[in-house]
């Protein structure tokens, strides 16, 4: 059993997700919240790995063709250095949430244009960060949403079938050491999604273009199967890639009928917290980047809105209090250690 401590006692116990882990554990904040003090303790005293949910996409960076504002995320850098923990950054080219003036214009830009543009954004973006952020996911959710092939965004559209390539090609020549991710939903519950990516991959890394690894954003229920997660697991790592399940989150209340979190649902959401860090951990210390939750408490997390019910998602209550799933994060890491059968 890992350490066996719930509620106030961990507090007491001073026992943090960042010390206990051997891999960094990260949480994705906002320049606005990480201002509140109780906040900012906790996330400094938990967390080794930050990610900004919104303000390092391009609707908040890129805010006219050629003019650029870095000053959210680069408070939200300025907050991590001052606790040594590191950024991802997320995410250069997303097909959702452009700035308005992109929305506008995209479809009046003939290919040559916006791949200009898209070319100066990223370079412009990964120079600016660089030695700030470890990593980066390059594209978002290129692929198809059922996994059929890539999506049909209006990139793909206009820039074909190879600009996802291009833009990791792009990225790698104005930061050498920078790590480039390729991030999307659904890799560990939709064989076919993950077949589609994997032969991304194979394709990348047969004509040498940059990929360091995949981040599986793990938005799960309870019903995710544990045989699907953990082929997605041995399918990247058998390539090499660094793995970060990089948007952690697990609802418990899909149909909507619940009113408050019960212990028998929060001890479901513990056993499977608990597996999916055990199964993590087992993983060779080189293909572990990081587990990375979204956001800090259950009342902040995008899922309410998202799916119109509380799904008390997270790690922490509203009241900066650890709930059982944090329990189960613990019990991940310890039962790795003894247990061999993968
Ligand atoms: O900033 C405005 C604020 O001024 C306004 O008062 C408020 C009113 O609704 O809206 C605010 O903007 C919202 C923003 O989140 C900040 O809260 C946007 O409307 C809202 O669309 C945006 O949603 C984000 C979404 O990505 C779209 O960018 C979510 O917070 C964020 O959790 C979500 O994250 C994505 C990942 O990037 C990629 N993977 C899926 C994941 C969930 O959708």
């Amino acid at each position: 059993m890992a350490v066996v401590v719930i509620g106030n006692q961990l507090h007491t116990e001073k026992i943090t997700l960042r010390e206990q882990a051997s891999f960094p554990v990260g949480v994705a904040v906002s320049p606005k919240r990480i201002a509140q003090s109780e906040y900012a303790k906790v996330v400094g005293q938990e967390f080794s790995s930050l990610t900004a949910e919104n303000v390092m996409k391009p609707q908040y960076i890129w805010t006219s063709e050629r003019n650029y504002d870095f000053s959210k995320g680069d408070s939200l850098v300025a907050f991590a250095q001052a606790r040594q923990q590191q950024v991802h950054g997320h995410t250069l080219v997303w097909h959702l949430m452009q700035p308005d003036w992109l929305k506008n214009t995209i479809e009046s830009y003939d290919s040559a244009t916006l791949e200009n543009l898209l070319r100066d954004y990223i370079q412009t973006v990964v120079k600016h960060y660089r030695g700030k952020v470890v990593s980066w996911d390059v594209v978002n959710e290129a692929v198809a949403s059922n996994g059929d092939g890539m999506r049909e965004s209006v990139y793909l559209q206009k820039l074909g079938d190879d600009y996802v390539a291009r833009c990791h090609q792009y990225a790698r020549q104005s930061d050498p050491d920078v790590l480039l991710f390729y991030n999307d939903y659904s890799i560990a519950s939709n064989p076919k999604k993950l077949n589609t990516i994997l032969e991304m991959v194979d394709d990348f890394q047969a004509r040498g273009i940059p990929l360091d690894g995949i981040g599986m954003q793990m938005h799960v229920g309870l019903d995710l199967s544990l045989d699907d997660y953990q082929k997605a697991l041995d399918e990247i790592s058998q390539r090499g890639l660094k793995i970060h399940l990089s948007e952690v989150d697990i609802k418990v209340n899909s149909n909507g009928k619940q009113t408050t979190l019960t212990p028998e649902l929060a001890e479901s959401q513990r056993e499977l917290m608990s597996e999916i860090v055990r199964r993590y951990n087992q993983l060779p210390e080189e293909n572990k980047f990081a587990i990375t939750f979204w956001g800090l408490r259950d009342n902040e997390s995008w899922l309410t809105n998202h799916t119109g019910f509380p799904q008390w998602p997270l790690l922490y209550d509203h009241d900066f209090q650890r709930k059982s799933m944090y329990q189960g994060f613990l019990d991940g890491l310890e039962t790795a250690q003894t247990t061999v059968d993968k």
